[in-house]
This record gives structure tokens, sequence and C-alpha cells, in this order.
């Protein structure tokens, strides 16, 4: 700190001081970060590039540098997780009413073929998760398949995102690498959907073609 009383001045010095220094002179144009801010942002990987390496001077290790992307939304379907598994010390209370609309789906569905959607509303502590983590143990006591699913506020922006991820669920290809997609995709539809229709589902899925390596 130098100055006058009146007046105080701040600089900020050290070794970061210069990388950052040097990075603005490497990556012009573009907002850049070393690895350890790229690693403590929280940030998902695809808010970032990775540059490539430049020679900077009086700095031999600078480390792997990237340019940060913003903000951006990856298009993709969800991923498979309960919030709650339902806890058998933990009585569930009063909810008969609520079960009771759960099981006249069930029974709609299973008996007459009719797809059926119960919604549960309610503020935050109302007892939804709870109210769900029962309806997801029951429904695998009986056993059937139950594909849980989290969504958020800001999923509502992707159109079909709930549905695309229940069927990547249902068919297991969510939780396979992007680059076996297609062949998960190919396994379960065999028998169900004619081969050549295949490719209607590619975009659904957001499979990615493999290209043919010629040799
Ligand atoms: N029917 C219930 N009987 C007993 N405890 C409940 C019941 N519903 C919710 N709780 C308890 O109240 C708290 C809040 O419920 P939770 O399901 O997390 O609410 P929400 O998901 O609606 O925010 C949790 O600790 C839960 O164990
Ligand atoms: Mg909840």
């Amino acid at each position: 700190m130098v100055g006058a009383v009146a007046r105080h001045e701040y600089t900020v010095i050290g070794p970061k001081v210069s990388l950052v220094a040097r990075m603005i002179t490497a990556y012009p144009g573009l907002v850049s970060c070393d690895e350890v801010t790229y690693l403590r942002s929280m940030l998902p990987t695809y808010n970032f590039k990775k540059l490539p390496g430049k020679m900077m001077k009086n700095i031999s290790n600078p480390g792997k540098m990237y340019e940060f992307l913003g903000h951006r939304r990856c298009v993709m379907f969800g991923k498979r997780h309960l919030a709650r598994e339902k806890n058998v010390n933990h009585l569930l209370l009063d909810r008969e009413k609520e079960l009771e609309a759960f099981r006249m789906a069930q029974q709609g569905c299973l008996h007459q073929k009719k797809g059926q959607a119960v919604l549960y509303e309610g503020g935050r502590g109302y007892g939804k998760s709870q109210l769900l983590a029962e309806i997801n143990f029951l429904g695998q006591k009986e056993g059937h398949r139950v594909l849980p699913l989290t969504l958020k506020e800001a999923d509502s922006k992707q159109y079909f995102y709930a549905i695309q991820t229940l069927m990547a669920i249902f068919f297991e290809i969510d939780s396979c690498p992007a680059c076996y997609r297609q062949e998960y995709l190919h396994k379960q539809l065999h028998g169900m959907v004619e081969e050549p229709l295949h490719c209607l589902f590619n975009d659904l899925f957001f499979v990615k073609v493999m290209k043919a390596v010629a040799f």
C-alpha cells in the first residue's frame, strides 16, 4: 500500500500477475485462464476450450491454458439420478391420498394400457422427494422398472428434455460413451424397429455417427 492517508492505491503483485500479463499478450482477444482457474471454477468443461501452448517470456512452464467460452448450455439428455432413496427407518406419514393417485394411474397403465401421468406439486419442504422415493420403492417392489429423473428449472429451456432423457435411460444409452451410442441403440431397437429406420433415432439421442476409417 502506497500514498497519503487520504488516497490509497492497491497493487497486486506476484507470479500470477506476471502470468496474466503474458497470457493477455499470448492470447489477444480471448478470455484465457490457467489450469488452476479452469479446475477450480466448478464450471462444466464445455464452457472452456483448450488453447495451444505458447512461449512466454520469463515463464518456463505456464501449464495448460484454456479459453473461457462463456456460460453455454450443452444440449444433451440428463443423467439418471434419484434424489433420494427410501429410508426404511423413516415413516411416510399422511400420504395415502397421494399414493392412491399413483396406484390408480398404475392400474390404468398396466390393465388398460393407457399412458398415465401424475403430477405432485408443492413448495420446498412439502415432501415431494420423500413421496417420490416411496413411489420408486413401491414400483420396484412389484418388479417394475423405475426410471427416476430429476428435472431442474433450467431444463425447461430445452425442448423434449424430459422425454429424451427418459428414453435415453430406458435404452441405457445415457451411461455409455458417446462413441458407442449408435451401437447400443442398434442393439436395443433390434427386433422392435426395422433396421433401416434406426437412423431416425440418431438425432433424438445425439448419436455421433462414426466415420469410416480408410486403410
Ligand atoms: N409424508 C412424510 N412423512 C414424514 N416425513 C416427511 C414426509 N414428507 C416429507 N417428510 C420430511 O420432510 C422433509 C422435507 O421433505 P422433502 O421430501 O425433502 O421435501 P421437498 O422435496 O418437497 O422439498 C424431509 O426431511 C422429509 O424426510
Ligand atoms: Mg426435493
